[in-house]
């Protein structure tokens, strides 16, 4: 796998970093708590921000840069498509689109492909998938897992298993109920007479990095199978060869016998499907409880204005073709082990500061203990979580909080041996400082 070469940084530029800022403050609404770091341009998994100053991008953009910054194919990919064709509505037959369904099909099982623009509009598509398919019993309601994410829009936090994505957008969409994670009995007893479809991330990603378990999966795939109901699995974040397969419950249920066959009945996609350009998709499998899944959704019964322009398509293909000419599958897994194991070593090592290392492939979490169990720490108000990815910007690291107590790693597909090395060495000595 041949490593980009980074440009030169770019020029300084005095108080760029405050007049970018103070466009926000005054342009943009304030749904984020932004780092006070402002990016100007990137290579491969090198960012610069306005003051040249660089960055290793091990948060990949929350798993979308899937083959980092500027990758000259991707470029290239498309500059040429957009020559040819940039949109066309869905009203139309278009190469790209049904080059990518076939492609994404292949990684699958037999089904049909939905394009969309985001990872909770993919969602949408499942929840509407299942409503078509109980309605005529009059079965609607989904069960999803408690400290899921499945996005933002209002069946989105309804789907979400957690209280502070719903706080003051009651009332919230009906038919959606929470049940604990990798725990089937909770599932069992949650499950009414309008239960038609359970939804699950095979790795939980924005809570914590948690996998769902084999057995979890497996028992899910039973229960739904003799209950007609649908399994249906978030694959947004987890997806995309960022565990090692194609999607994560490969990986999970990898070695396990009693897999042989397994499939789920809907997946939505997203991230790094279009590694930065926007693009989300939910596939189908061909059948289910006797009846064909895959045309459930008629004409008319769904659409959305971008999905599956050529121009998406053409960069999706594109970076499909180079994780499999690169092996990035097999260098995910190898680079994975390096980095998963090179962070437990530090949770060894620095044991007042970290609790665990979790995850698998390009998705990793390192556990924090509470802020005021660290002393460097305490003395701010700001989670511990924060706190560290704060630190690490200021060693050079880009990472991504999640909830309180915890650190992702989500780095491009194509991050290099020599580049996990230093961003272990940077989380290392980021941690150490604070021990
Ligand atoms: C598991 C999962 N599902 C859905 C979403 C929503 O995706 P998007 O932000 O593209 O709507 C996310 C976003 O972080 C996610 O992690």
């Amino acid at each position: 796998m041949k490593e980009l070469v980074p440009p030169p940084p770019p020029p300084l530029v005095k108080d760029r970093q405050a007049s970018v800022r103070s466009l926000f403050d005054r342009y943009v609404v304030p749904t984020y708590g932004r780092f006070d770091l402002t990016l100007s341009l990137g290579t491969g998994s090198f960012v610069w921000d306005v003051e040249g100053k660089r960055y290793l991008d091990l948060g990949g953009g929350i798993a979308v840069c899937s083959l980092g910054h500027a990758h000259p194919e991707i470029t290239e990919a498309l500059v040429e498509q957009s020559r040819r064709l940039v949109h066309v509505s869905n009203l139309y037959f278009q190469e790209p689109q049904g080059r990518l369904a076939q492609a994404l099909v292949s990684h699958l099982a037999l089904g049909k492909v939905f394009f969309c623009n985001s990872g909770a509009e993919a969602n949408e598509g499942l929840y509407k998938l299942a409503r078509k398919f109980g309605h005529d019993e009059g079965r609607f309601e989904i069960l999803t897992a408690h400290n899921s994410f499945h996005g933002r829009t209002l069946a989105g936090i309804a789907a979400t298993g957690q209280e502070k994505v719903k706080k003051g957008f009651e009332p919230a969409v009906p038919g959606f109920r929470h049940v604990a994670f990798n725990d089937l009995d909770a599932v069992r007893e949650a499950l009414s007479p309008a239960t038609i479809a359970i939804l699950i991330e095979g790795i939980q990603g924005e809570a914590g990095i948690t996998p769902a378990t084999a057995e979890y999966l497996l028992g899910l795939r039973k229960l739904c199978d003799e209950r007609r109901m649908l399994l249906l699995l978030d694959g947004v974040q987890c997806g995309h060869f960022r565990t090692g397969r194609f999607q994560s419950f490969q990986r999970i249920l990898e070695g396990v016998k009693a897999a042989t066959g397994f499939e789920p009945d809907g997946l939505s996609m997203a991230k790094s499907l279009g590694g930065g350009f926007p693009m989300g998709a939910f596939w189908v499998r061909k059948a289910a409880h006797g009846v064909s899944l895959e045309d459930q959704l008629g004409p008319g019964s769904h659409g959305t204005t971008f999905g599956g322009t050529p121009l998406g398509c053409a960069v999706a293909l594109k970076i499909l073709e180079i994780i499999e000419r690169d092996h990035l599958a097999d260098h995910v897994r190898t680079t994975g082990d390096f980095l998963k194991s090179g962070l437990e070593r530090l949770v060894k090592t620095y044991p007042s500061v970290l609790k665990n290392a979790r995850g698998m492939g390009f998705m990793l979490g390192l556990e924090l203990h509470e802020r005021d169990a660290i002393p460097a720490f305490k003395s701010s108000d700001k989670p511990a979580s924060l706190q560290l990815v704060n630190r690490l910007h200021t060693a050079g690291v880009l990472t991504i909080p999640s909830g309180n107590q915890r650190i992702r790693l989500l780095p491009a597909l194509n991050l290099g041996q020599a580049q996990a090395e230093t961003g272990l060495e940077l989380i290392e000595r980021t941690v150490k400082a604070i021990a």
